[in-house]
């Protein structure tokens, strides 16, 4: 199974554009610093893609991506689809610059939840339908299914939380099941080798499913949102801890760090805010996350499973 990670930034990315913080400074001063809005690219089959999450970064990361290049042929393109952790905005505001799919459409597999977001708070249907046609799919849970009928990648999704974006605040009237999880992890397993990887980039909670998922697994990709959970406070970006704005940090008591050092899987942090001391690539906290065997995820890193 081939993995290409194609952005490890939380929302706004580094630099964020009006934000001059010593993670954004540091970006603007230093390329190598930079990180685009977190999302990864599987490989279903020979030459065909999906994409998970579609960021306001879209575009140049199918350019930065050789194997996401289209062709031979003048609109023949490897993106077969796109899987949806969620419904936030850096999640989902690059299917909007997918429009030029034309006729051949774009598929989508989300929760019913996230589906219900986009259909009725984005509209999303609506404005991007007289483009090209959207095809959903539900995102399977306890069975996996294979991505395409011929690949050899099976996903399942693991519910994580009822966290919403912020344009979908409140309860809405649609038919939606209120259980139906609004944040997902992606379960994906080659049936040839057996390998399993677990992509979560925003986790409120570690339910059990998750921990069995991960026990399991031979690389986990996870919500590195945020270094500790005063940061967001401490840095001034918001008035909550990272727990409270839905992201478990890494380090402390309950940190996201002591799930994963035991575990045997190789695991990596994605979704890095600007203000995590982890973007630059100096900070002594990347010894500290060494030390227990665990690495950060970078854009155009290649995991082959
Ligand atoms: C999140 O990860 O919590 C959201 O993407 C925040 C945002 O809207 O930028
Ligand atoms: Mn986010
Ligand atoms: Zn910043």
């Amino acid at each position: 199974m081939l993995l290409q990670v194609l952005g490890t930034a939380a929302g706004g990315g580094v630099p964020q554009w009006n934000c001059a913080c010593p993670g954004c400074s540091g970006a603007r001063a230093h390329p190598h610093w930079r990180r685009r809005h977190a999302s990864l690219a599987v490989q279903a089959s020979e030459g065909r893609w999906y994409l998970v999450n579609a960021t306001p970064d879209i575009g140049d990361q199918i350019e930065d991506c050789p194997a996401l290049h289209p062709g031979p042929g003048s609109r023949r393109t490897p993106i077969a689809g796109l899987v949806l952790t969620d419904a936030e905005l850096d999640h989902t505001l690059g299917i909007a610059r997918l429009r030029e799919a034309g006729a051949g459409g774009l598929e989508l597999l989300a929760t019913g939840a996230v589906r219900e977001a986009l259909l009725t708070r984005l509209r999303l249907e609506a404005v991007i339908g007289p483009y090209t046609p959207l095809t959903w799919r539900n995102l399977p849970r306890e069975r996996p299914e294979p991505l395409t009928a011929d690949s050899t990648v099976a996903i399942s999704a693991i519910p994580v939380s009822g966290k919403r974006p912020r344009y979908a605040a409140g309860s809405s009237s649609s038919g939606v099941d209120p259980m139906d999880p609004w944040v997902v992890a992606l379960c994906l397993t080659d049936r040839a080798t057996g390998a399993t990887a677990v992509y979560a980039p925003a986790l409120a909670a570690w339910p059990d499913a998750l921990q069995s998922a991960v026990t399991e697994a031979d690389c986990v990709i996870v919500d590195g949102t945020f270094w500790d959970d005063e940061e967001p406070r401490r840095t001034g970006v918001s008035t909550r801890t990272a727990t409270g704005m839905g992201h478990l940090p890494i380090d402390g008591p309950g940190g996201t760090a002591e799930r994963l050092a035991p575990l045997r899987a190789r695991c990596l942090y994605t979704h890095l805010n600007n203000t995590n001391p982890l973007v630059d690539p100096g900070a002594p906290q990347h010894e500290r996350l060494a030390d227990r065997g665990i690495e950060v995820a970078g854009d155009g890193m290649v995991i082959d499973l």
